[in-house]
This record gives structure tokens, sequence and C-alpha cells, in this order.
């Protein structure tokens, strides 16, 4: 007698859970079906190449999401990340003109290395993290 009523316990309990599943999903499609119709997003709104991180990422990160792909293998001769030589070269000419050449991009070098998103700063810091500065 005990077994069965922690049976029908049992599946009361798992029928209730089931209909309360299905009144979540009817209330989702609702949602969706009663969004606005003209519900669209302009440039910087919709996560766009506008937006810049809140955050500043550090120079490590910016180089292994954005600069990794040429400058530690030194594709296309992209000086390669931890070559002082090779840094201490692109450097002579001072850090800000190396800034504004990887701002705007150097033959095989695009502008801010593809990061559309990056700053100013992240690009110093990521050019600070691969040349050792
Ligand atoms: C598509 C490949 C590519 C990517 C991605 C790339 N670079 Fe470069 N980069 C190059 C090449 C090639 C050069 C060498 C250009 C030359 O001197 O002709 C270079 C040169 C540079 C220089 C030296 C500029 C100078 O004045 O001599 C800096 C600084 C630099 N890159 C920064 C970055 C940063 C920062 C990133 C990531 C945000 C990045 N690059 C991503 C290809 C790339």
């Amino acid at each position: 007698m005990k077994q069965l009523k922690a049976l029908i316990l049992a599946a009361a309990t798992l029928i209730m859970a089931q209909a309360y599943a299905a009144t979540d999903a009817r209330t989702d499609k609702i949602a969706e079906r009663i969004k606005p119709v003209g519900d669209v997003c302009v440039g910087a709104e919709c996560g766009g190449a506008a937006v810049v991180a809140a955050e500043p990422r550090s120079g490590e990160e910016v180089f292994n999401t954005a600069c990794t792909a040429c400058h530690t293998a030194g594709v296309l001769g992209a000086p390669k990340k931890g070559d002082k030589a090779a840094w201490d070269d692109r450097l002579a000419k001072g850090m800000d003109a190396t800034l504004q050449n990887a701002i705007h991009g150097l033959n095989a070098m695009p502008p801010k290395g593809n990061c559309v998103n990056c700053s100013d700063d992240e690009l110093l810091a990521a050019i600070k993290f691969m040349s050792g500065r």
C-alpha cells in the first residue's frame, strides 16, 4: 500500500512538471509572436564592428585574438613576437610612429591588424606585448 501511494505521488509529480513545462513553452511562443515587428538594430547596437569593448583588453589578449595569425610565424614578413632584433628595427623610429603604422596599416599589415574594434591603447598594448617592451 505504501509503495502504491509513493508511485501515485511520483506519477502526479511528473504530470505536474510536464504541465508546467508545457505552459512555459507556450509562454515563450506567445512572447515570440507578440514581439514588435520592427525589432531591428542599427550599427553599434547590433554588436557590430563599431562596438568597443567596455574593459580594455590586455596586450596579450589582443595579440592572441588579432595579431597571432601573422605575428607568431612571421607571415608575409611580419615581425615575430619576441624577435627582439626585428622589433628593435621597427621601433627605432619611435613607438608613436610604429603605433601609427599599426593603426593605419603598412603594406601587407592591415589597418589595426584587422582588429576593427581595438582602441589605440589596446593596439599599443599588443605592440608592447609582441616586442617585449
Ligand atoms: C594579416 C597579417 C597581419 C595581422 C593579422 C597583423 N599584422 Fe602586423 N604586420 C603584418 C606585416 C606583414 C607587417 C610588416 C609590414 C611591412 O613592414 O611591410 C606587420 C607589421 C606590424 C608592425 C610594425 C609596423 C612598423 O612601423 O614597422 C606593427 C606595430 C604591427 N604589425 C602590429 C600589429 C598588431 C598590433 C596586430 C594585431 C592587432 C597585427 N599587427 C596584426 C601583418 C599582420
